[in-house]
């Protein structure tokens, strides 16, 4: 039985009936059996960042999701575009998660997935990530590339991902996601 790689999911859409939500939580049936997923939840919680607050400490939410990366042997973004970047609530995520000591995205495997309305994906909004993650000093996989183009058509009433095409093309780059991870450690 190969060993387990974890992986910790942030999703970018915080509504009940999110297209990236039900994408985020269709990784596992997809994935390679050696790699488990944990989605993480109240990103809504962590307050804008703010140095103030920072200097009479963290909030615990943005310490427990530092933890868990750091305990994790890669992380996924699973994100709409908003307005041709990312959605403010994953900035400001990171933002606190990049002022951590020891830093926890850095030299860390990522993988990505952006799906929109539109029917570019969210392709910029990827990009913008990709920039975001240099400065991170993360490890973002380059290819295969997944962006989701008019999700709505591609997700069920019952928010399970039922598009064939973007199923297997999600199949094939957690597949190569996990080999990426062997690579890099
Ligand atoms: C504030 C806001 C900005 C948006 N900007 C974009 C955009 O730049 N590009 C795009 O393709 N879709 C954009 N959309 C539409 C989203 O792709 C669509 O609402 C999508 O369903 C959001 O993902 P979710 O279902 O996971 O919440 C925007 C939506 C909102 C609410």
């Amino acid at each position: 039985m190969p060993i387990k790689k974890s992986i910790v999911v942030f999703c970018g859409s915080l509504r009940e009936h999110s297209f990236n939500g039900a994408i985020a939580r269709s990784l596992a049936e997809l994935a390679p059996e050696d790699m488990t997923f944990t989605v993480l939840d109240g990103l809504e919680s962590i307050p804008h960042y703010d140095a103030d607050i920072q200097a009479s400490g963290f909030p615990a939410k943005v310490l427990e999701i530092a933890d868990a990366i750091k305990n994790a042997q890669g992380v996924a973004f699973v994100t709409p575009e908003y307005n041709y970047s990312i959605p403010g609530v994953l900035k400001n995520a990171i933002d606190w998660l990049s002022r951590v000591s020891p830093a926890p995205f850095a030299e860390k495997p990522v993988v990505i997935q952006t799906a929109s309305a539109g029917i570019l994906g969210g392709v910029r909004a990827q990009y913008h990530l990709r920039q975001i993650l240099v400065f991170l000093d993360a490890y973002p996989m380059n290819k295969p590339e997944v962006m989701v183009g008019s999700v709505q058509s591609k997700i069920s009433a019952d928010g399970k991902l039922t598009d064939e095409a973007t199923r297997d093309f999600i199949s094939n780059q957690l597949a190569a996601f996990s080999k990426f991870i062997d690579k890099m450690s």
